[in-house]
């Protein structure tokens, strides 16, 4: 039997540089694994082959393997980004119009809406960060600019940009956002025009950024609030906490068991293949490959998440 464990925090025991480029090796034997989202014209060109993987320290350390400064549509994981602009701009007040229960249903499931009347069971379902675009519309002045400068101080990254091209396609084949947010709107719970919500939705999901990008940017989430790429605190500590809680019950809508069981870290994905990470007071992580599993997450970027905390010991359990 092994002795007593040793503490995993301690990055000075790991070569996260070796750990990275084993699990780029085994995801590489995998590829073709999942299906692109095909739902979106734009996002059903990209190839399979493609493997990502960034880890960014509390520190600011950075460690990346495969194609990690390539770019992506950060899609709903910008949903984490949105959750933070709206719980400043409005407090508490944002949980009398979405809920915070994990939904167990797919991220663009309309099943609950009626039953629970307009009130989306949680922000990360396309249901919730509708309501919650709609807030930060209320309340933040020029919100898409906002919203671009908030990535870019994120990440540290001036050159962060919305793809027009991925956002005209969402647009023209968003029928499914299109009945949601009419459907909310049906119950009051949406304030502004259903278009303007819809197109600050589609852009925000259409931000292009890369795994390091990524990486960095949610770094605040595991500082308890604090940007160190800024040098700013974004949220407060409470705040933090609340949205990594978020991440982990319905970050990954109907896969959120199994990824706290394989992977046990609070995590947000995205239907082109981006899904962050967070090893709580640690460090931020990003990992991305296009191919989808049946929930809408990436197969191998989660494989890749699995792998890492089985081999570190970096999970929150
Ligand atoms: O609205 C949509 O369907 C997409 N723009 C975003 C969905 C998404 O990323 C769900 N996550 N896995």
């Amino acid at each position: 039997m092994p002795g007593p464990p040793q503490n995993p925090h301690d990055l000075d025991r790991h070569d996260l540089s070796g750990v990275l480029a084993t699990i780029n090796d085994e995801v590489r034997e995998r590829f073709g694994e999942g299906k692109v989202a095909d739902y979106i014209p734009a996002l059903a060109e990209v190839p399979l082959d493609r493997f990502g993987m960034a880890l960014v320290t509390r520190e600011g350390a950075v460690f990346e393997a495969g194609d990690a400064r390539e770019r992506f549509s950060i899609q709903s994981i910008s949903k984490v980004f949105t959750l933070t602009m709206a719980m400043e701009a409005v407090g508490d007040d944002l949980w009398k119009r979405v809920d915070r229960e994990p939904s167990g249903d797919p991220f663009n499931s309309l099943i609950q809406l009626e039953l629970e009347k307009g009130i989306p069971r949680n922000p990360f379902m396309n249901a919730g960060a509708l309501v919650t675009a709609d807030v930060i519309l209320s309340h933040v002045d020029e919100a898409e600019r906002t919203l671009l400068e908030f990535m870019r101080a994120r990440s540290g990254n001036p050159e962060v940009r919305t793809s027009e091209a991925i956002a005209r396609s969402e647009r023209e084949s968003g029928f499914r956002n299109v009945a949601v947010a009419n459907f909310i709107r049906s119950y009051g719970n949406l304030h502004n025009d259903v278009d303007a919500v819809l197109d600050f939705y589609y852009s925000q999901c259409s931000l292009l950024m890369d795994c390091v990008d990524v990486a960095r940017s949610v770094q605040y989430l595991a500082q308890r609030g604090w940007c160190g790429i800024s040098g700013t605190r974004v949220i407060s500590e409470e705040s933090a906490t609340r949205i990594n809680s978020l991440m982990m019950t319905a970050g990954t809508y109907d896969a959120a068991g199994d990824f706290a069981f394989y992977v046990g870290l609070p995590a947000k994905s995205g239907v082109a293949g981006g899904i962050a990470a967070v090893v709580p007071n640690v460090m931020g992580i990003c990992v991305w490959s296009p191919g989808l599993d049946e929930k809408g997450n990436s197969q191998l970027g989660r494989y890749a998440l699995h792998r890492f905390t089985r081999m570190t010991g970096l999970s929150v359990f």
